[in-house]
């Protein structure tokens, strides 16, 4: 998520403005939604100093024994460090990094070396979301698998001697952009748990990397083959070479993989203000200031060229990583907006929901539920069950219950007279039929997933700064959001087997970040939250087979302020210890918190540590940590990590 640059936060909502709420304090206390927790300095409880690693810093960490938590590890040292670090007990390693071999027949990284051939072969830049595909297909097994991995973004200061986040633009060369599109994508490989230690399979018949460079992706569904998605090299509108800015993802029921394209804007040049398409890309916040430089050498990607070519990305990208040869599709009927990720769940009547975030500032949270049913029996039969349903956006309205309203041609506002000639004009400018709605705009969605024990939904709002005094509401209780918040939806049923194609759901604030012991942060989480286990920035989510949250953090450049490193937290959701947040493991410095993936033994869990030393004085040749390889004039490497238990169990037990 983050960037140097930070554009991939813009805020760009026209439709922000809400109306002044002061009911929020007392609405929260009076519906108990944050009933057993605590906020402020009593918060914090003072316990004795325990971590396996002996570190500098004032944050101390209590006993799990003393706590009415069902985790039972002692919290990681909440201290920033050159390299990462787990809690006691816990084995962390790196499985793979960028540049190791992905296909058979890459070659060995070379860091003074790049070449556009190596990087298209090898792991990309940037690991985002991580998801583990059990093999066989169809099994649990817990120790071999595939993983895929997604690379959301490259930072070129850090990838090529000379670059800097200033002079990136004016100096970056054709064949560094074309390396740069080959890091972008995702990478699939097999591993394998043997003697108790995670490896790559060598030679995997599975393995693949998706590049943005050369993969070949199909558009389906309302919007595919529309004219707005027409190019000069893709007369058909169905063909899209490449997928952009993949940040986190998920899985189906079926076993393929749902991967978001997010901060697409960021990549295309060219003055947009001529274009037909000049309104929408206002919304979406293509600028003609990209990020990147890709448009001085490549054609498609400036729009006065080729101004479809931003409407070919922004959507939900499926492909099945038990065939290294199926082409991914981007699955219009899902929305195009900065996709986070999207997380499914079946419904008690066989259909499907998937729910995915708007990550930017006072944009919205989505729901799509199919119209078919999933088919346990038959694999393929759902290959193409995304292509028709509904698609709905959500308002939070401030007496804790959600409405999700649909976003279907025909209804409402969504008609020729505003601009919806068809679904395909909904599908490509969600955003802008989601502002006609309604919708309620939100602190910055990340991930969205479901509790797999309970069916409760959890989406974490990673922060919001923009948002001023009188525009917070229930659902966003806090003006100049800088830790952001997780919020609990309660779709009807009971637990397991909730409707998640129900009108109106429940829902209430799970936790509010930041930091208990500074009452000026307005934190709350379960009073015995101990000094190390605050977070600030939720982004990425998992459950583990308890139904436990695990919360990746993302606070990008303000991890420095705020003084501790983004890592994995772990809490209860139920129960006495709910929001008892506990801290688990420590990224390297300057990085941010991806995966997170458990096994379904609940024995491993992958983490993905993204741009290590992204600082904005931190170069390939002065970087601001050199993990994980610490060598002399080895750059920081984003690269994916195994956390197993030492003595075998099972995580957080
Ligand atoms: Fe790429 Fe919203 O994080
Ligand atoms: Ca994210
Ligand atoms: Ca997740």
């Amino acid at each position: 998520m983050s960037k140097l640059h930070d554009t991939d936060d813009i805020g760009v909502n026209p439709t922000a403005e809400r109306p002044f709420s002061q009911i929020i304090d007392t609405l929260i206390s009076r519906r108990g939604a944050l009933k057993g927790m605590a906020a402020g300095a009593g918060a914090a409880i003072a316990g004795g100093a325990v971590s396996h690693l002996v570190l500098a810093g004032p944050a101390q960490a209590s006993t799990a024994s003393e706590l009415p938590t069902t985790l039972g590890f002692e919290e990681a040292a909440h201290v920033i460090a050159d390299s990462h670090h787990v809690a006691p007990g816990y084995d962390a390693r790196v499985l793979i990094r960028w540049g190791d071999k992905v296909v058979a027949d890459a070659p060995e990284f070379d860091a003074n070396n790049l070449t556009v051939e190596a990087q298209e072969k090898q792991f990309g830049y940037n690991n985002d979301y991580v998801g583990f595909f059990p093999l066989p297909v169809g099994s649990d097994n817990s120790e071999e698998g595939i993983l895929v991995v997604n690379h959301e973004y490259t930072n070129p200061e850090l990838m090529f001697d000379g670059l800097t986040a200033d002079n990136y633009l004016e100096l970056i060369t054709r064949e560094q952009c074309d390396i740069e599109m080959a890091a972008h994508g995702a990478s699939v490989i097999e591993v394998r748990k043997e003697n108790g230690a995670w490896r790559v399979v060598p030679n995997s018949p599975f393995a693949r990397r998706i590049s943005m460079r050369s993969t070949e992706c199909v558009l389906s569904g309302p919007a595919a083959g529309h004219d707005r998605l027409k190019t000069s090299a893709d007369p058909s509108g169905r063909k899209v070479i490449g997928t952009l800015n993949n940040c986190a993802g998920g899985k189906t029921p079926w076993g393929t993989v749902l991967s978001g394209e997010e901060n697409f804007h960021q990549y295309f040049a060219g003055d947009p203000s001529n274009s037909p398409e000049a309104a929408a890309y206002k919304r979406l916040g293509v600028s003609g200031k990209p990020t990147y430089a890709w448009g001085k050498y490549f054609d498609r990607m400036n729009v006065e060229k080729e101004p479809n070519e931003p409407n070919r990305f922004g959507w939900i990208v499926e492909w099945d990583p038990y065939d290294p040869t199926s082409v991914p599709v981007k699955r219009t009927a899902l929305g195009r907006f900065k996709h986070e990720g999207g997380t499914s769940v079946v419904n008690p009547d066989g259909t499907v929901t998937i729910y995915s975030g708007d990550d930017e500032r006072f944009e919205y949270l989505y729901r799509f539920v199919t119209t078919g049913k999933y088919n346990p029996n038959d694999r393929r039969a759902n290959f193409n069950l995304l292509d028709e349903g509904t698609l709905s956006v959500a308002k939070f309205n401030d007496d804790g219950t959600m409405e999700w309203l649909p976003l279907v041609h025909g209804q409402g506002p969504l008609t020729a007279a505003n601009g919806f000639a068809s679904q395909a004009d909904i599908c490509i400018d969600t955003r802008r039929a989601a502002d006609l709605v309604g919708a309620t705009p939100m602190d910055r969605p990340e991930d969205v997933e479901p509790n797999p024990v309970t069916g409760k939904v959890y989406m974490m709002l990673t922060n919001n700064t923009n948002r001023k005094a009188d525009q917070i509401d229930a659902a966003n209780p806090r003006a100049d959001n800088a830790f952001g918040h997780v919020i609990e939806m309660l779709p009807p049923g009971p637990d397991g087997k909730r409707d998640h194609t129900a009108k109106t759901y429940g829902w209430n604030v799970f936790l509010l970040a930041g930091n208990p012991a500074k009452p000026e942060h307005g934190a709350r989480y379960h009073a015995q939250t101990s000094a190390a286990g605050w977070l600030a920035a939720p982004d990425n989510c998992a459950f583990d087979r308890r139904g436990r949250l695990w919360i990746s953090s993302d606070q990008g450049s303000a991890q420095r302020k705020n003084g501790i490193p983004d890592g994995m937290y772990a809490m209860d959701t139920e129960g006495p210890g709910r929001a008892l947040s506990r801290f688990f493991y420590a990224c390297p410095r300057d990085a941010e918190m991806c995966g997170p993936e458990f096994t379904p033994d609940g024995k491993t869990l992958f983490l993905a540590v993204q741009h290590p030393g992204e600082e904005k004085n931190s170069t390939f040749a002065n970087p601001s940590t050199r993990f994980p390889d610490f060598t002399p004039g080895m750059p920081p490497r984003p690269s994916l990590v195994v956390v197993t238990k030492k003595d075998g169990g099972e995580i957080g037990a």
